[in-house]
This record gives C-alpha cells, structure tokens and sequence, in this order.
C-alpha cells in the first residue's frame, strides 16, 4: 500500500481540524456511567482534562461488558509459562469472577477508592486480576517490576503510601527462583511507610515465610471470598479523570517519577489504538511480550487487548533459552496471535541464535499478520531481518510510558504507509510533534533537534505525576514553553516520518528497559572507596546499549581496583536490582572534563563505542581523555 491509499492522513486532518469532535466519537467507543460533558476541558489541570465529568470504570470496560455482550466464553487471558511449566486459558467469565473475588479480598483488607495498592509479581494471571479488582474498586495500583532490588522498592513505597501490597513467594528466571518475598520484607524494613497488610501468592517454586499480623496467603483469601464474601459486582464509579494506576519511570535522578494515568482519557486512547494503529478485530488474539512492570505491560498485555475484548498472551518465558529461539513462534502458532509486540532485543537475541531462522519452519505462523516493535530504537539491520524472516510487515513505533500509547507509528489499521527503516513512521492524531532547537523555533526537515509535543497532550498521556505538580512542570513543561519534552533527539524527513535517535539526558535504554544513570551513580559515589564517578550507556549487540561506570578512587586507596570493581558491580545490583544489567566498572585516574568541570560523556562514549571523535576546544587536559581509551582497551572495550 502507498500513502495515497492509507487513511492516515486523513484521519490527523481531521483529528487536527476538530479535536472536539474526533475524541467524542473515539469516546463513544466505552461504555460511561454518566457521558463526558466535553471531550476536552482547556481549563483544568495543569495543561487540561480529558473528559470532564465523565463517569466510568476501566475494569467494566475491560472485563464485565464483554461478558453481557456474550463473549463470556472467550478467552481473555491465555497464560503460558515455559519457566513454570504451565499454560492456562482464562475465559472473560472466569477473569470476572475472579475480579470480583479479588475485589471483595481488598475490600476486606481495606482498600476504598483512591487508596493505593502495590503490586510486585511476575508475569502470572493473578497480576493481571488483581489490576483489575484495584480498577474496578477504585483503587490506584502501581506495579513494581520484579527485577527490581528492595530499595527501589522501598522509594516507590514511600512515594505512593500504599494501603496494602499484593506480592507473591518468587518470580522465575531462566536457571534460578528469585525469591521475592525477602525483597518485600526488606524494602518494607526500609520504608518509612508501612503498608496495612500485605497479600502473597505462594508458587509451588518457592514458599514465603509469612509475617504473622501483616501477611495473609492469596489462595486462603481467595477460597473463602469465593464462598462466603460479599463479592463486588458492581464495578464502582469514579471519574474520568480520577487516577487508574501511578507507574514509576526512571527520571534523571535516583527519584523516580510517579507517573500517573486517568481512566477516561487512558481507555479512550487504548481502544482507538486497537482498531486503527494496530488494525486488530475483537475476538483476535493478541501477544505482547513485555512484563506487565513496564508501560508496554500495562497499556497492551492488560488494558488495550481487554477493552477491545481481544484475547491477550501473557507469556511468563524469554525469547532465547525457554528452551530455544524458536519459542516466540511455538506461541504465536499454538495460541494463533495475529499480531505481536515487543522490543527489538528480543528479535537480537533470537537472530543472534538462529540467524537463519531455522526454527521458524517448525511453527504454523499462518495467522500471523503483523510484528510490533517499541520501546528503544529498532536497528535496521535486525528490523530487514524480522522482515525476511517473517514475511509480514514490521512495524516500528514509538513512545514513553509517560504516554501511555504511541506517539508515532505507522497506523496499519488505516492502512499501512510505506516502512522507512529506522524511522518510527508518522505522528498519531492527537500529537502535534516538532522538531526544535534550543530557542523552540521548528528546525528545518531532516535536520537534527529535540522533539517536543504541543500542548495539549493527547488523551492516556499523563495529567501530572503522583502528587509532584511542580515536578511534572520543571521536568516537561518549563524548558519548551507550550511543549511536552520528550527529552527524545531526532528529526523529521519531508515526508513528516520521525526519526527518534536517542535521549537528550542520562537516561538509557538497555534491552528496552529504561534506567536512570545519575541512578547508578548516587549507587557508586556512596562506595568508601570511589571519590567519583560517571556512569553511561555503551554500545552492547543485544541490549542496544549497557551501562559502564568509570570510578575514580579517593587517594590512598590501596586495595586492588579490580577489587573495588567487583563489589560496585555488586552494589548496583544490590541497591537498584539485575534488571541494571550493570556489570562493567572501570577504574580510571581520572574522568576527562571541561574547564567548566563538566565530565564530557558524549566523547568518552565515542569513544567506548569506537566511533570517531573530535577533541573538544574546552577540554581541561587532553591527556584524559587518552587515559579513558587505554583503560577501556584494558577491558576489551572501544573499538
Ligand atoms: N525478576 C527478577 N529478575 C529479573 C526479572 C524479573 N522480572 N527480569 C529480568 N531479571 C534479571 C535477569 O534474570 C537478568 O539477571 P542476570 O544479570 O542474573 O542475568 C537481569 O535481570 C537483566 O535482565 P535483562 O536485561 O532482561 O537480560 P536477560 O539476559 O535476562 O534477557 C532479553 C535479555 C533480550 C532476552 C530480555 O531482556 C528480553 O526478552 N527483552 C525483550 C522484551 C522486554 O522485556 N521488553 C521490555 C519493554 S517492551
Ligand atoms: P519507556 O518510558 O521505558 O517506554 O522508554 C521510553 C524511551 O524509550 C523513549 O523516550 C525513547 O528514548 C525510547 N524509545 C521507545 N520506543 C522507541 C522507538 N520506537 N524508537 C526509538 N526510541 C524509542
């Protein structure tokens, strides 16, 4: 298909000549308790509300309408857990039963509308019911992603003073149970807030040990809810604009950023992205394999697939290893997804493996139609691969969990534009995405810049962050006035296709996890030994990129600094978790700086990722920099 046969651009025409009207409609796609007033109210919030006086509850639209609509007997979870032995098909009778019962369960615990609820669990169906009983009371859930160390925990605990803390005994990797439980009473030891209760899942891989008073078993609470409770059948009402979930991201800092997401404008956004971005049915199957800790977890293995009634893969495994490369297409054959999304890592690590794509021939991929990548630059190398291996089209999009949903791609359900290789294709209606320089004046096409929104921002994307106003206006709004910042770098070609080439601050991408390197280095500065410290992104051929931190010893340290390496190493994944993927320190005697004292990352990057270099003019000794190359050549690094 051309671009003249795509509806795309007639589609953002219109959503640009009556943004009113196109939400309205996309709107009438959900069931309200009580309709919007207006689609889009100027005057509230920070830059605007979705939906003003709108009535509605997202576990309703996701679950209980499908149900009177007669899908009850479809399947709305089908869980498949090559790490757990296990595969499941969950009915959306069944998931409502279950919503109900574990809605019940956190009545019971205490839970009332607008109370928070932490979830830190692996990727099992009882993540996603107890997503769904929060919604459906009201309740504001934030997941924790697994791989996270207690710490990090801790902070978010503290940040979102959770009434309760839905855990379970272990998450499963390849080669080893990761005891959670341990994590969960450590972090709640180092929070101040304590939440009320905490309710745990024990798997048969590892059982918790319980705190008496505090810890009740899922299973128990669940079984005598099922009989005795008063269940909640009633999905309660809340407004539009009332928050569904708070999802912590990575900020410049080691404070992360509680970003939050209203029910109306999220379900709004969810749906329309099904039909007409994604071009999928209701009653399709649909897979995304991310974790339900990340943005691309909550926006479309939970909530995007269930409101539109599809059937969604929750798949508990990797891509490589669970057993072999070939086990994205066993699932997708075996389950019959039409269509799938993850990050372009996963297509890395299973090319690195089966470059010839060998195990393909083994699986019916008939059904197949379409490959979604998101969440870090897809390479165009591995991106023709995935093509030629797949024979359908690959479709690369972008966007941040502050979104929600995607702020370019290409919109097959309009009918696909043409694919231009390492571009994320074309803005969604309800973006009005520029390209500027320093002083916001558009910049020419093709030429590089920092790429901003135009407020308002489409709705889904977030109101403000949890309780933090000032912080969500410092860090979005005050640098670009009138703009979102992405604090994404790229351009636009002629053809309006935006090209996203990396972050404009210390934020990295490793294997499409997003991670914080100021982070890493409040972690390394507060070893004895390290006087300082820089912590970057370098190139990795699987994770995209992997952070190295360069230390600098105090003086006198007289220990071994392969020594004081291990145990950085060690502290990292200690006090942030493995999902840091930080594992190369090197000792430097010094970091390369300006005469301003600034450390210049961009040129030690270069030159870890052995790309040519210049000398920059405001280098306070050249020597350093020189010193950084023959240290990173020690360790095999730098091209
Ligand atoms: N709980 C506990 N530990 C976890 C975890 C979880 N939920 N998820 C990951 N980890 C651990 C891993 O076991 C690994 O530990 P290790 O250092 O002991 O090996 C570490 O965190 C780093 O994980 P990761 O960066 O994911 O590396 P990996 O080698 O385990 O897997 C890929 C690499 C490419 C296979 C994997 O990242 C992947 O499948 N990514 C694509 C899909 C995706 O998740 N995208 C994210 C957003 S769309
Ligand atoms: P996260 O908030 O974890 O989803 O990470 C968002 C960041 O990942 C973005 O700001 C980008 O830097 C990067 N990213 C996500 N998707 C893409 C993409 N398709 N192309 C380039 N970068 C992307």
């Amino acid at each position: 298909m051309d671009a003249r046969s795509s509806r795309y651009h007639d589609v953002y025409a219109r959503w640009q000549r009556d943004p009113e009207g196109f939400w309205t409609e996309a709107a009438a796609e959900l069931d309200w308790f009580e309709k919007p007033k207006a689609a889009f109210d100027p005057k509230a919030g920070i830059y605007g509300r979705w939906f003003p006086g709108g009535v509605c509850n997202t576990c309703f639209n996701a679950v209980d309408r499908h149900v009177a609509a007669g899908r009850g007997e479809q399947a709305a979870i089908v869980y498949d857990s090559p790490l757990a032995g296990v595969k499941q098909t969950i009915s959306y009778h069944r998931l409502m039963t279950e919503t109900q019962v574990l809605a019940s369960v956190l009545r019971d615990l205490g839970v009332g509308k607008g109370d928070r609820v932490i979830l830190y669990m692996p990727m099992v169906p009882e993540a996603v019911v107890a997503m769904l009983a929060c919604a459906r009371i009201g309740a504001i859930h934030s997941v924790v992603f697994g791989g996270f160390a207690a710490r990090e925990l801790a902070t978010r605990i503290d940040d979102a003073k959770p009434t309760l803390i839905l855990s379970a005994s272990c998450g499963i990797e390849p080669g080893r149970v990761v005891a959670y439980k341990p994590l969960l009473d450590e972090a709640i030891a180092l929070s101040a807030h304590k939440p009320g209760a905490c309710l745990i899942l024990q798997r048969p891989q590892a059982e918790a040990a319980m705190v008496a008073g505090r810890d009740h078993d899922w299973a128990t609470m669940r079984d005598h809810a099922l009989v005795h409770a008063r269940w909640v059948y009633d999905c309660v009402p809340v407004a539009a604009t009332d928050p569904l979930y708070i999802l912590y991201t990575s900020g410049t800092t080691g404070r992360p950023k509680g970003v939050l997401r209203d029910n109306g404008g999220h379900m709004v956004a969810l749906k329309w992205s099904m039909k007409y971005l994604y071009g999928i049915e209701p009653g399709e199957v649909w897979w995304t394999a991310s974790d339900i800790g990340w943005v691309v977890g909550h926006s479309y293995i939970v909530y995007a697939p269930l409101i539109h009634g599809c059937t969604s893969v929750l798949y508990e495994g990797k891509p490589v290893g669970t057993p072999d490369a070939g086990a994205f297409w066993r699932v997708i054959a075996e389950h019959g997804a039409v269509a799938m999304f993850t990050a372009p890592t996963a297509f890395r690590a299973i090319k690195k493996e089966d470059p010839q794509g060998k195990l393909l021939k083994q699986h019916d991929l008939s059904k197949f139609r379409t490959l979604f990548l998101a969440g870090e630059r897809a390479d165009p190398p591995t991106l023709a691969w995935a093509e030629q291996t797949l024979k359908v089209p690959v479709i690369d999009h972008w966007w941040q969990t502050e979104t929600g949903w995607c702020i370019a791609g290409n919109p097959v359900g309009l009918g696909k534009l043409p694919v231009k290789h390492g571009s994320s294709a074309v803005a969604m209606p309800g973006y009005d995405v520029r390209v500027v320089d320093e002083a916001c004046k558009d910049v020419p096409a093709s030429a590089m810049g920092s790429i901003v929104v135009k407020l308002p921002l489409p709705p889904a994307c977030l109101p403000t962050l949890w309780q933090a106003d000032a912080r969500f206006e410092e860090s979005y709004l005050a640098e670009f006035p009138g703009y979102y910042k992405t604090a994404d770098a790229g351009f636009k070609d002629d053809d309006g296709y935006i090209f996203v080439m990396g972050r404009t601050d210390d934020i990295i991408n490793v294997a499409g996890h997003r991670l914080s390197t100021g982070g890493m280095e409040e972690v390394l500065a507060a070893h004895q030994d390290v006087a300082e410290c820089a912590v970057l992104g370098i190139k990795d051929e699987l994770k995209g990129e992997v952070p190295c931190g360069f230390l600098v010893l105090k003086s006198g340290v007289n220990r071994p600094p392969t020594e004081i390496e291990k145990e950085c190493v060690a502290l990292v994944r200690e006090k942030i978790g493995p999902v840091a993927a930080f594992k190369l320190a090197i000792t430097v005697g010094r970091l390369p700086k300006t005469r301003s004292g600034k450390i210049l990352r961009g040129t030690i990057k270069k030159i870890a990722d052995g790309e040519s270099w210049t000398m920059p003019a405001t280098i306070e000794d050249p020597k350093a920099l020189d010193e950084i190359g023959a240290a990173l050549k020690d360790k095999g690094l730098g091209g």
